[in-house]
């Protein structure tokens, strides 16, 4: 759904209930003494103020929700095992890759945003570690699923193309 459309429509709907309720007061005004005019606009403007607020939170829980994409890395719909991929990337990667959709920017290997690794090279940076002599990569800092995990992770996060 498009968010915007979704924020538009809420902000529409408020503002038209507030307008309502201020005609609605004048109307009254019109006829009642001022005393017994303040509860109905007040009323009214407690219920815009309410679904405003509603409206605000459902939106915010379904921009933080959305199929676990990553919007600023222009990454979507990541798996749970790509999640929790994630999660271990920051852990134990982020502190010497750049790579975007885990919030990382260190320089001590290879930017992996430019990488761009397939899924079998990160795990076999993994497996073996690296020592070429651009600094060091321990081998195995992850391991078995979770180095699944992360390798899919990456290679989604960064679109690489799987060899077929
Ligand atoms: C201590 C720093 C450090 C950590 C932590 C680290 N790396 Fe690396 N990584 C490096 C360095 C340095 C290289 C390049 C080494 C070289 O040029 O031989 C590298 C290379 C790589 C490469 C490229 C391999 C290639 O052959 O081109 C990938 C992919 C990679 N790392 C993924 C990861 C992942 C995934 C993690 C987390 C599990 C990780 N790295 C954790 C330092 C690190």
């Amino acid at each position: 759904m498009g968010t915007l459309a979704f924020t538009l429509f809420w902000v529409a709907l408020g503002l038209l209930i507030l307008f309502m309720a201020m005609r609605v007061g004048r109307r009254h005004r019109a006829t009642t003494k001022a005393s017994k005019r303040l509860p109905v606009v007040y009323i009214l403007g407690f219920a815009a103020a309410t679904l405003l607020t509603v409206a605000v939170s459902a939106y915010a829980t379904l921009a933080l929700h959305d199929d676990g994409g990553i919007p600023s890395a222009n990454v979507e719909n990541l798996t749970a095992e790509e999640q929790h991929g994630q999660s271990l990337f920051g852990q134990r990667c982020r502190n010497c890759h750049t790579l975007a959709a885990a919030n990382a920017s260190a320089k001590v290997g290879p930017n992996l945003d430019q990488l761009r690794p397939p899924k079998a090279l990160v795990l076999d940076a993994i497996e073996k570690g690296r020592s070429r002599g651009n600094g060091q990569m321990a081998a195995d800092l992850v391991q078995g699923e979770d180095a699944e995990a992360v390798a899919a992770f990456v290679a989604k996060a960064t679109g690489a193309k799987e060899p077929e």
